[in-house]
């Protein structure tokens, strides 16, 4: 049998998962309901809504099991199938418990050559896990993920679906792993990419915030 047949690349579901969320929990309030029909009201075909509607689910349940999945694909009115291939696509949804600080390192090509893997290894000896894993006390998980879109601020990472924090270096993490640890973010005021269009010779937006830390809203609070 071919390789890729015995060991496929894609995570495939379990066929009958033990169920983390009890059956009395697992359901959308009214309101939570009638935001995702407002989500599907917004696109041509029902599908168009799930990204949103999984991330509503993510707000409320913590992560995405299967049968939330399940349900929040039954709410939208898609198959599971299709909504789980959108779930196990992104590293932003959660599909398992996470650590209360989910650092994402990303290792994609400019992060890559630029010493992503340099700042993953750091991370992972500094905390004593490996990617993909949670310490004991349930305060970090470590993920290592695909290019978030900061490319020219490698090697970066994001935490917790939140802010960004670039051209990491191995003190930079450890101030961020500190701090994290003490409740708190440090903000990293510095910058090192020129943002305003006439450094760039007009080929930059004068508007981006010049500050290394955006931090994004979850979609669900944002968005009515
Ligand atoms: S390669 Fe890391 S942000 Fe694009």
């Amino acid at each position: 049998m071919a390789d890729f047949i015995k060991h496929p690349v894609v995570e495939l579901p379990e066929r009958d998962p033990e169920p983390s969320v009890p059956a009395d929990r697992l359901f959308f309030s009214e309101e939570e309901k009638a935001r995702i029909a407002t989500y599907v009201s917004r696109y041509p075909t029902a599908d168009g809504a799930i990204m949103r509607a999984l991330w509503l689910a993510q707000e409320k349940f913590g992560w995405l099991p299967p049968e939330v999945i399940r349900l929040t694909a039954d709410t939208v009115g898609i198959p599971y199938s299709q909504a789980y291939g959108v779930a196990t696509f992104y590293s932003q949804y959660y599909k398992r418990k996470m650590g209360t600080h989910v650092l994402d390192v990303c290792t994609c090509f400019s992060c890559q050559v630029c010493g992503g893997y340099d700042m993953l290894h750091h991370l992972e000896k500094k905390l004593g896990i490996r990617k993909g894993e949670t310490t004991p006390d349930g305060r970090f998980t470590i993920q290592e993920v695909e290019c978030l879109g900061a490319c020219g601020s490698a090697p970066m990472m994001q935490v917790t679906n939140g802010p960004y924090v670039m051209n990491l270096t191995e003190e930079k993490l450890d101030t961020l792993v500190d701090a994290l640890q003490e409740g708190r973010m440090p903000p990293f005021a510095s910058v090192t990419l020129p943002q305003d269009q006439d450094e760039m010779g007009g080929n930059r937006r004068s508007d981006a915030p010049s500050q290394e830390i955006y931090q994004a809203p979850p979609v669900s609070q944002t968005i009515r």
